[in-house]
């Protein structure tokens, strides 16, 4: 994959961060240029960069913008520690998130005792790391999920794991992009997502842009699509996989988990290991973010629904381990069970 068919979700500009407005897109792409924790905090907070390894990396990014102006250690340390706390508050869901500000915190430690301009730099290096780790991690996910297809194959995914909620390629959608380039012909579904249709204007986006067979269906339409036999494996990205393989993604996956279940179809999920959370046991543990009744009520200015009305809006789910075929990484592909092998792949 030497060219990347999408517009890129972040670009580090040599001092502060660009970042694509998502919630634009199919429509318009526009950049927003963000020079302060606070605008970072913001745009993860209202999806104006989304999905579990974007938000890492803006993250990171989003901590050195915090600590680049301090003028002295003592207020460098003691501003890391707040701004890293500050920006893992904008979204609970994703590991990623304080995944990639812990391990920019964990660097920099490190170098205690060190000049502050090479605290700084240290800060600025490791969050440029994670960026571009990201992309290559995304290929091998590919790479790897790409054994499991074969030509001629539908696919259903559900939310965008695509190049637009990673540096590049993405996860679900990276052995899409590298069946493509192999001439295969794959046959893509995309769930629309709701409530704020990540699906229909995100991954039908960018995989029209690739050139790729996408049909656009509505969430509710997933059953019938399979029962039809247009779909030979689902694969779908995450937040966050727990200890015993329990894997929370975008609200809507684990209905689709169970209709696959039901129709014998391959349930597979794209997580880079920063996905991987050992440290929570099970799916019960983590946590779900609720966002706004206004994204049901009157999503994208248009009110469907009564004023007032009480609303459940989680924003993910989690789908038991139990209806995951495989959960495949950089490292390689992981079948139940998952505890045993999450356990191995992540100290590999
Ligand atoms: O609310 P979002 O758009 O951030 O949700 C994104 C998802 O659920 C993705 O599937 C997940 O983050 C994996 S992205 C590679």
């Amino acid at each position: 994959m030497d060219k990347i068919p999408h517009p890129l979700s972040v670009i580090w500009t040599g001092e502060h961060l660009r970042l694509l407005d998502q919630r634009k897109l199919p429509i318009e792409t526009v950049y927003l240029d963000l020079f302060t924790p606070e605008e970072v905090w913001d745009a993860i907070y209202t999806l104006v960069v989304r999905g579990a390894p974007a938000i890492g990396i803006a993250a990171a990014y989003g901590l050195y913008l915090g600590i680049a102006q301090v003028e002295d250690e003592a207020a460098f340390w003691k501003k890391l520690k707040h701004v890293a706390d500050y920006l893992n508050s904008a979204r609970p869901t994703a590991v990623n998130l304080s995944w990639a500000l812990k391990r920019v915190q964990e660097k920099v430690e490190q170098q205690k005792g060190q000049p502050l301009a090479q605290l700084k730099a240290a800060v600025l290096a490791e969050a440029r790391a994670i960026h571009d780790e990201d992309a290559e991690m995304c290929r091998r996910i590919g790479e790897n999920l790409l054994t499991l297809l074969h030509d001629g194959m539908g696919i259903l995914t559900h939310c965008n794991a695509g190049g637009l909620a990673t540096a590049a390629y993405g996860t679900a959608l990276a052995p899409i992009y590298l069946a493509k380039e192999k001439g295969w012909n794959i046959k893509v579904f995309a769930d629309e997502t709701r409530p704020v249709l990540q699906g229909a204007r995100l991954t039908a986006y960018e995989l029209q842009q690739a050139g790729v067979d996408v049909t656009l269906i509505c969430d509710n339409m997933a059953g019938v699509v399979m029962k039809q036999g247009w779909v030979q494996a689902v694969i779908v990205g995450t937040d966050r996989v727990a200890a015993n393989g329990d894997v929370a993604n975008k609200i809507g996956t684990y209905s689709v988990a169970v209709l696959a279940k039901e129709h014998g179809i391959p349930f597979y999920v794209a997580a880079p290991t920063s996905s991987i959370d050992l440290h929570t046991p099970s799916g019960d543990q983590i946590p779900i973010e609720e966002r706004p009744a206004e994204e049901i009520i009157a999503g994208f200015g248009k009110q469907t629904a009564p004023s007032a009305i009480k609303v459940f809006n989680p924003a993910f789910d989690v789908t038991p381990a139990k209806y995951i075929t495989a959960i495949v990484t950089e490292k390689g592909i992981i079948r139940a069970p998952f505890e045993k092998g999450l356990q191995e792949h992540v100290s590999k």
